[in-house]
Formats: C-alpha cells, sequence, structure tokens
C-alpha cells in the first residue's frame, strides 16, 4: 500500500521508521511518503493560511498551495479514484470497521490541516478526482492533523497482511467482533497476592472460551455499553 501525507509537519512521520510500521516499510509492503505544504507555496514566507472571510478568530490553510499538492499525489488517471482523508473533528468517527476497509485500498492520501482548517474549496475540488472523506479520531479538538493521521496510519497498518507477524494475534482484540476484548494474564501464577483466575490453567478449552466470552461481555457492559445491540 502507498500512503502520502500532505503536511506542514513532514519530520512528525519520522516515528514511523521504528516498530512494526517501521519494519513494513522497509520491506516494501508500506510505503509512506510525506510531503510539506509548503514546499507548493511560491512566496518567500511560504505562507500557507490567512485570515477567514466572514471575520473570526484562527487562520484558514488556503487553497492553492493544497491543490498544488494534491495535483501531485493524485493520479491522472480518472477510474483511479483514490481516498483522500482529512482528519477533523468535524468528521465521521474513525472506527476498527474503517481501518478494515481502508486497510484493502492500494493508495490512501492524508491531508493534515492545521488552524482553524482548510478553505472549503479544497475539499469540494479534491472530491472531482477522489474520494473524499472527513474522519475524526473522537470527541475531542487537537492542534492539526498530524496525531490524529499517525493513530489512523497505525490502525490501518497493522491490518495489511504481513505487517504484524502472527494474524491471529489481530483477532482477538478489542473491536474485532464488537466487544472489549478480555483481560489477559501470563505467568507467575501468583504475583504479590494476586492470582491468576483458576479456569485459565484448567488446561479445558471450551471453559475458557466461556469464561473470555463472559469477561468481553461484562467489560463492554461496565466500560462502553454504546457498542452492545439495544435490548
Ligand atoms: N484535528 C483536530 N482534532 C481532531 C480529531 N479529534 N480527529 C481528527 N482530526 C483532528
Amino acid at each position: 500500500m502507498r500512503i502520502d501525507v500532505v503536511t506542514i509537519f513532514p519530520e512528525f512521520f519520522d516515528v514511523l521508521d521504528i516498530s512494526l510500521l517501521g519494519k513494513a516499510r522497509r520491506t516494501g509492503i508500506l510505503e509512506v511518503v510525506p510531503h510539506n505544504l509548503r514546499d507548493f507555496t511560491h512566496d518567500r514566507h511560504r505562507t500557507v493560511d490567512d485570515t477567514p472571510y466572514g471575520g473570526g478568530a484562527g487562520m484558514v490553510m488556503k487553497p492553492e498551495p493544497w491543490g498544488e499538492a494534491l495535483d501531485e499525489v493524485l493520479p491522472e488517471h480518472p477510474d483511479a479514484r483514490p481516498v483522500v482523508i482529512f482528519p477533523s473533528p468535524a468528521g465521521t468517527v474513525f472506527t476498527q470497521a474503517m481501518a478494515r476497509e481502508l486497510a484493502g485500498r492500494d493508495h490512501l492520501v492524508f491531508g493534515c490541516g492545521r488552524y482553524e482548517g482548510i478553505d472549503q474549496r479544497v475539499f469540494d475540488h479534491a472530491a472531482t478526482r477522489a474520494e473524499v472523506r472527513l474522519v475524526s479520531i473522537g470527541d475531542y479538538v487537537l492542534n492539526g492533523g498530524e496525531v490524529a493521521v499517525m493513530a489512523m496510519i497505525e490502525a490501518i497498518g497493522r491490518l495489511i497482511p504481513g505487517v504484524v507477524g502472527n494474524p491471529e494475534s489481530l483477532v482477538e482484540e478489542s473491536h474485532e467482533d464488537g466487544l472489549l476484548e478480555y483481560p489477559s494474564y501470563t505467568k507467575p501464577a501468583s504475583w504479590r497476592g494476586l492470582d491468576v483466575p483458576p479456569v485459565l490453567m484448567s488446561g479445558n478449552h471450551k471453559a475458557v472460551d466461556a469464561w473470555r466470552r463472559e469477561q468481553q461481555l461484562e467489560r463492554t457492559r461496565r466500560v462502553r455499553p454504546d457498542l452492545l445491540p439495544p435490548e
């Protein structure tokens, strides 16, 4: 998969060199290419923002550098409609299902906004040649899209076949079956007066599965009842 990221902080994405995604980049499974939005400006100060029409606080990102940056990263071919994702607290909420869907694509483009946002015409124009989505990683406000894009790249990247060594570890985790995951234990069997639940050491796989399922349900009911279907 190829991922292009347009940002005024390309160095933010240096951390993708480490851990599993770094390995995937080195082996060629995943190509992440950051682009500096300021490289698409033509003034001495490399200006990317301006005051909002209609007034109000803050600055708005100018359309011209965005237009040129997207011209560079979007394919010419009219049939190749890649997904362009703009992280935004005003977007639809990113989920595991969305990560899985996006992990099946060949090409993703992320556009990181800063300041009060990006001129609306950038989205409208991009929509003529790509599938444009505004996506939020949660109901809180970040200073810009970079951290949100990092989170999305990690969630999507680990679902690309070959990135996570043991694909089975992807199956039994939170959100994959709509529930939160069960608690995990390892050796020693007793630690600081706290014992591992005996069922996990019983060797009875059926009983272990039933216990884990019950733990998932109990935890989801307690912590995230919104994930459960209405009764
Ligand atoms: N940019 C600022 N806040 C954000 C959020 N919650 N999700 C995605 N992008 C953002």
